[in-house]
């Protein structure tokens, strides 16, 4: 999954709309672009949609519930469920701990509507909270239900109080790039993908480009999309360039001829088993790519 869409599920002209983008995943939202008097209205809507569009959509559909403390999980969950979506965000998520609390629930879902056990699969968001932050460790366990990890910075600035999340120059200040850094950790940890946050600037693609080269350069391999006017940009910029895969299909092709090898010579440069390990990640992307489109 590179690109992940946002759509209001109280907004059935958005839903059409977010159908119609190029995005990898469509992302109905009940939680933060839903207010509490269309949240039951939104649950219905998200159904319908998910029901009627499954089956021809090329994007996976995943809903993003409220958090497990606010009181309206079980709400979300036993609507969206019965139109078996592909996934389930979490967010406000506090360690594996609550992707368990989560699976769980899930588990029991499945069986009371005829869906495969483990067939739903989990998305959280690991940092919108200082409990979320610090229990980025857990993720080494790891979950079977784990599609990848995110990460959020409005409502960690809400948490600890920061008037913003940016300096005067639009860089994260440091708590943000923490939190950034240990999502990035707990997907390794996880083995799993880590998607980059929002850009909420979305009429400035300049800066949404910068923002997801950086974000590829550092290891997540997608990006979330607020508005279907990112989707271009962010697919374009976590697909491996054709420069990237001649490399890594030559570099694998390098380490094979050695009779691999722990280490070879190529052009002049060494490379050894963890630069193996990166081509062949860059290769299994390009591979997933093709498969989703
Ligand atoms: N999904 C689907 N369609 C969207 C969309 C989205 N996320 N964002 C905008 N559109 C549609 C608009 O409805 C509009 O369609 P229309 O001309 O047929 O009415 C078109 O794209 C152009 O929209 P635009 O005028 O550029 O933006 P806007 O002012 O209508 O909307 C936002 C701006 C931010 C309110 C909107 O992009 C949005 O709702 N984003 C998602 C918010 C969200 O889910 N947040 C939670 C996660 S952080
Ligand atoms: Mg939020």
């Amino acid at each position: 999954m590179r690109s992940l869409l946002f759509v209001p599920g109280d907004s059935e002209r958005k839903l059409e709309k977010g159908f119609t983008s190029a995005a990898d995943v469509i992302l109905i939202d009940l939680e933060d672009s839903v207010s509490p008097q269309n949240k039951a209205a939104a649950r219905g809507i998200a159904a319908t949609a998910i029901r009627e569009r499954r089956e021809n959509a090329k994007a996976a559909i995943y809903v993003r519930v409220n958090d497990l403390a606010s009181g309206l999980t079980d709400d979300d969950l036993a609507a969206v469920m019965a139109a078996a979506p592909d996934g389930i965000m979490l967010p406000k998520a506090e360690g594996l701990a609550d992707v368990e609390r989560l699976s769980v629930k899930l588990r029991v879902l499945e069986a009371e509507n005829g869906l495969a056990d483990g067939a739903t699969r989990i998305l959280p968001i690991v940092s919108e909270t200082a409990a979320g932050v610090f229990a980025a460790a857990s993720f080494g366990r790891g979950s079977p239900r784990l599609s990848a990890v995110t990460w959020g910075a409005e409502d960690l600035s809400a948490a600890i109080g920061a008037r913003a999340t940016r300096d005067d120059q639009g860089r994260y200040t440091d708590v943000f790039r923490l939190a950034r850094s240990l999502t990035l950790l707990a997907a390794s940890a996880a083995d799993t993908a880590a998607i980059d946050t929002v850009f909420v600037d979305f009429r400035n693609e300049p800066g949404l480009r910068a923002e997801c080269l950086e974000a590829e350069r550092d290891g997540f391999t997608g990006k979330m999309a607020i508005h279907p006017d990112q989707v271009a940009v962010i697919n374009e910029a976590f697909t491996p360039s054709p420069e990237a895969l001649a490399e890594a299909r030559m570099v694998v092709e390098a380490f094979a001829a050695a009779g691999n090898l722990g280490v070879v010579g190529i052009g002049g440069k060494m490379f050894d088993r963890p630069h193996l390990r990166r081509a062949e990640r860059v290769l299994a992307r390009a591979r997933s790519t093709r498969l989703s489109e």
